[in-house]
């Protein structure tokens, strides 16, 4: 579904990731994991045409997505939610969710697929008319990726769900993520936290200094001795 090769990000001289392949098909749950300041963010920033890649390619069905506008590869199904849960803090669970499904689809179709998220995900609708700048981070998450969900992505790219939630709400957070993997959602899952991705994910690719050390099943790369000894503490 996504296949990305000899990715390049540079900002000036600072040459953020450094021609890395990256491939993800449909239904699967990748991750992208590594160290702050790895190149993750400025991967997924140049997936979504949010800066123009410094070189390579990015094909999503088949077609070449480096250099097209962001609103274009987002409505063709490729959607961020961005580091840092941002939600509308002044407006209603309701009306975030709203905003999320306005782009297609009319108006019976956005309520089917509404009431259908609120049923995998009942936080949110106890929350219905709550303002989001009332929730909780864990909950504010939840709300971003559901809202994300609203514009039925083919691809949802997800940076650092987990950064800065208590352990329980990370543990929400993550069932959550797994509830859609069910549904047959396909995850680009950019993470800090190794151990947490790679339980969730099908496979990973470990980003340092730019460049994809190692990439492999989740399985193998929970079991090899750089990961272990570089992210997961072993
Ligand atoms: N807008 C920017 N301008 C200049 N340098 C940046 C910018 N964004 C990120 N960088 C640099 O690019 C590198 C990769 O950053 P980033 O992609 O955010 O890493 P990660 O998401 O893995 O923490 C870092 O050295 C960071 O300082
Ligand atoms: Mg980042």
């Amino acid at each position: 579904m996504l296949e990305v090769s000899s990715l390049a990000v540079r900002y000036g001289d600072v040459r953020a990731v450094k021609g890395i392949d990256l491939a993800v098909g449909k239904g699967e749950i990748i991750a992208l994991v590594g160290a702050n300041g790895a190149g993750k963010s400025s991967t997924l920033a140049a997936i979504s045409g949010l800066v123009p890649p410094a070189g390579g390619r990015v094909r999503f069905d088949g077609e070449d997505l480096a250099g097209q506008p962001a609103e274009r590869i987002c409505r063709k199904g490729v959607v961020l939610v961005p580091e840092g849960r941002r939600i509308f803090a002044n407006l209603t669970v309701a009306e975030n969710l709203r905003l999320g499904g306005a782009v297609h689809h009319g108006r019976a179709a956005a309520a089917e697929l509404e009431a259908e998220l609120l049923d995998l995900f009942p936080i949110l609708r106890d929350y219905y008319r709550i303002r989001g700048g009332h929730l909780s981070g864990g909950e504010q998450q939840m709300l971003a990726i559901a809202r994300a969900m609203m514009s039925r992505p083919k691809l949802l790219m997800l940076d650092e769900p987990s950064l800065g939630l208590a352990p329980q709400l990370i543990d929400r957070v993550f069932d959550m993520i797994a509830a859609l993997r069910e549904r047959g959602v396909t995850v680009l899952l950019v993470e800090q936290n190794v151990a947490l991705a790679l339980e969730i994910a099908d496979g990973a690719t470990v980003l340092a200094n730019g460049e994809a050390v190692l990439s492999g099943s989740a399985a193998d790369l929970a079991g090899s001795d750089l990961v272990r000894e570089a992210y997961l503490g072993a």
